[in-house]
């Protein structure tokens, strides 16, 4: 039984903005809806308030597995949410399109982006995720990442693959004692980190280097990522905050002081 997304959204929603306070952001996490289903009672995304582009459900309808389609389909009804909710919050003096109006598409590495020419919107980045049950998006004026993973009995049969000494040290420190459920959380923190690094090829997991873990209040804690070559440049320090709830680890990345320029 997982905790419903909207409590842990706005836990991890008040952090962020005690950390990042120069960067406003809007995230949206949700249980995955089927496109071809009637929607349950309580689903937060509404399908018909919010709904797709013709161009992507042309797109859509190119998936085949259930499963991706429904994944992809929650994840373009989170970005829209997202920049609707960062529209109404930060630009409330500009009306508010219909959802149609906000068109995700994704540049040929897969990095999505808002496609759509409206004004306030073409300095935005946008990441998105989805995982078992749930997906999640985030649009921020700084280049963001978003991840969510449900906890993977695989992940610690291949720990070598993405997890550092250093960084293995660091998980065992962790209060909880839970070392299954802190490797998901640093999986998410680098699977976050590298959708916020914008320019050039995405970092693989092992040049990333997680450091300086704190609490960050409700639950969070706040760390750091670093590419191991500093004169690459590929990936500016970025802070990470991650967090737990049911059986999900959920990251959110930004790179304070770059602003995008999806
Ligand atoms: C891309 C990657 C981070 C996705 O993570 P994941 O845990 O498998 O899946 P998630 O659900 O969390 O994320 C999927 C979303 O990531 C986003 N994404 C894909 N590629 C991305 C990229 N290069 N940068 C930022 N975000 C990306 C997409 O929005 C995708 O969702 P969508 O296809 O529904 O739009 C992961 O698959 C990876 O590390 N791939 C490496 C492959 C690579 O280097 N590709 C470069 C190709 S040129």
């Amino acid at each position: 039984m997982i905790t419903l997304p909207e409590p842990t959204l706005r836990r991890i929603e008040k952090t962020l903005v005690a950390v990042f306070p120069n960067h406003p952001v809007a995230a949206v996490l949700s249980t995955v809806i089927q496109p071809d289903a009637p929607p349950s009672p309580g689903q937060r995304l509404y399908p018909g308030s919010i709904t797709l582009a013709a161009s992507e459900w042309a797109a859509l309808a190119a998936f085949s597995l259930p499963k991706r389609r429904a994944q992809w389909y929650t994840g373009r009804l989170c970005a829209k949410q997202a920049v609707a909710r960062y529209m109404r919050e930060h630009l409330p003096q500009l009306p508010l399109p219909d959802s149609r109006g906000i068109v995700i598409g994704n540049l040929p590495s897969g990095r999505p982006y808002i496609e759509t020419r409206l004004a306030g919107l073409s300095g935005l980045d946008l990441s998105i995720s989805h995982s078992g049950d749930l997906a999640a998006a985030i649009v921020s004026t700084a280049a963001c990442g978003i991840d969510i993973q449900v906890d993977t009995p695989s992940l610690e049969l291949v720990s070598e693959r993405f997890c550092r000494e250093s960084e293995r040290q660091l998980l065992l420190e962790l209060p909880g004692g839970d070392y299954a459920a802190c490797l998901n959380m640093l999986w998410t923190a680098k699977e976050a980190a590298k959708k916020a690094a914008r320019d050039g090829r995405m970092p693989g997991f092992l040049e990333l280097v997680i450091s300086r873990p704190s609490p960050a209040g409700e639950g969070c804690i706040l760390w750091s990522a670093r590419h191991d070559d500093d004169t690459l440049h590929r990936l500016p320090v970025t802070n990470i905050l991650t967090t737990r709830f049911g059986q999900y680890a959920f990251s959110i990345a930004l790179v304070p002081g770059e602003s995008s320029h999806a």
